[in-house]
């Protein structure tokens, strides 16, 4: 759980990417979208959670807390009392579903955050999906961890997911399994997708690239992996802009593949399930040298064995089937992305004077600013 915030939680559901008529609905701590064409707009009295109800659905008096438990604070996926309240306001067509305990190493300190989490509290959600009227489609985060130990490259949706190596992916290949059975016996349209280090404004500060570029303007030195062999260690970083796209893509795909096997009354199985990255992979060396480049400071690197700690040498994304099946099209480049990054970071720890105005954004790029 990031100082910083959620990047997908931020940015998922965002409004500039949805299509006209959809209307998303976020809880701080649970990303839900509602029925785009049967809904109008209610808001809470502090502006902070904007509940959408179908025409003639009961009305939610602005600030009611009593018929919407923890509404105003949040909640957990774990809080089966919130979910079915919410299920019982709003008849929800899509669910876009990203909170989870993330990071591969954190699993190591607080292993059991990640099975309340990534199993208890997927399954809670689940759970109460399965017995929605009409159930919604639902499109959740996978992640590349799950292809573990697997080297065969580029990762595609047919290589073994059964060697994790760590806690973190080996939960991940829980919820896809988990979510393989809800498809199968409940009909839920469940579509997995698996993420490959998503990157960007609202990053988690877990990550390398956001504590290497707080490093590298603290002057601290930062530890640059390469493999057991001296192999340097590559990465498929995707931008989370990128990653949004592709969201809705799947969701809207998720919901009318849902439509038409009730229509057809076949259950099919899950789908999605593909990598989602970013190639080619960047190894860890052009990280730490665009991010110098952008800092305007030369990093104190250190090149270090990667230890064993769940952490996986190289990723690399076939992302094809995800392009042919969800319109998934990956066009930011690593320096771009960081770029805006840095942008973002310096802005947002009040730092801009400290980076120097000729590393700043190249101010011809506003496209999605
Ligand atoms: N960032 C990446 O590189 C990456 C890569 C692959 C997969 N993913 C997946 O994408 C999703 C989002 O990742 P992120 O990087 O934005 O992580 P993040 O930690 O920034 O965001 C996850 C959010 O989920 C919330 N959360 C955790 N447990 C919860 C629970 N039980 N109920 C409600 N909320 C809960 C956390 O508080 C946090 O705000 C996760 O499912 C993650 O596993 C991320």
């Amino acid at each position: 759980m990031g100082e910083a915030g959620p990047p997908l939680g931020h940015a998922a559901p965002s409004q500039r990417v949805l299509r006209p008529g959809h209307r998303r609905r976020r809880l701080r701590r649970l990303t839900l979208l509602p029925r785009p064409e049967e809904t109008r707009r209610r808001s809470s009295r502090a502006g902070q959670l904007q509940l959408v109800l179908r025409p003639g659905a009961e009305e939610i008096p602005a600030g009611s807390s009593h018929q919407a438990p923890n509404l105003h604070r949040g909640g957990r996926l774990n809080d089966a009392v919130l979910l079915n309240k919410l299920f019982d306001i709003v008849p929800f067509s899509h669910i876009l579903q990203v909170e989870a305990q993330a990071g591969v190493r954190y699993a190591m300190q607080n292993p059991l955050s990640y099975i309340n989490s990534n199993i208890a509290g997927f399954v809670n959600l689940l759970e109460v999906a399965k017995a929605a009227d009409p159930q919604p489609a639902i499109v959740w985060a996978s992640s590349s961890s799950v292809y573990g130990l697997n080297t065969e490259v580029p990762f595609s949706e047919n290589h073994r997911t059964d060697q994790p190596a760590s806690l973190y992916a080996a939960t991940k290949k829980a919820g896809e399994e988990i979510a393989h059975t809800y498809n199968h016996i409940y009909g839920l349209s469940l579509t997995g997708l698996r993420f490959f280090t998503v990157y960007g404004p609202w990053g988690r500060p877990d990550m390398a690239y956001f504590f290497f570029t707080k490093d590298i303007l603290h002057g601290k030195g930062i530890n640059v992996y390469v493999t057991q062999d001296e192999k340097e260690v590559a990465r498929d970083f995707t931008y989370i802009d990128d990653i949004v796209k592709g969201c809705v893509g799947a969701l809207e795909h998720g919901g009318e593949e849902h439509r038409k096997r009730r229509e057809e009354a076949r259950p099919g199985a899950a789908p999605g399930l593909q990598p989602w990255g970013t190639p080619p992979p960047s190894p860890s060396e052009s990280l730490v040298g665009i991010l110098e480049t952008l800092l305007g400071t030369k990093a104190k690197k250190r090149v270090v064995k990667m230890p064993r700690n769940g952490d996986v040498p190289y990723t690399h994304a076939n992302v094809s089937l995800a392009y042919k099946d969800f319109g998934y099209k990956p066009t930011t480049d690593l320096a771009t992305g960081l770029r805006k990054f840095v942008k973002w970071y310096v802005s947002y720890y009040g730092i801009e004077s400290r980076v120097k105005k000729e590393n700043e954004p190249n101010t011809n790029d506003h496209t999605d600013d």
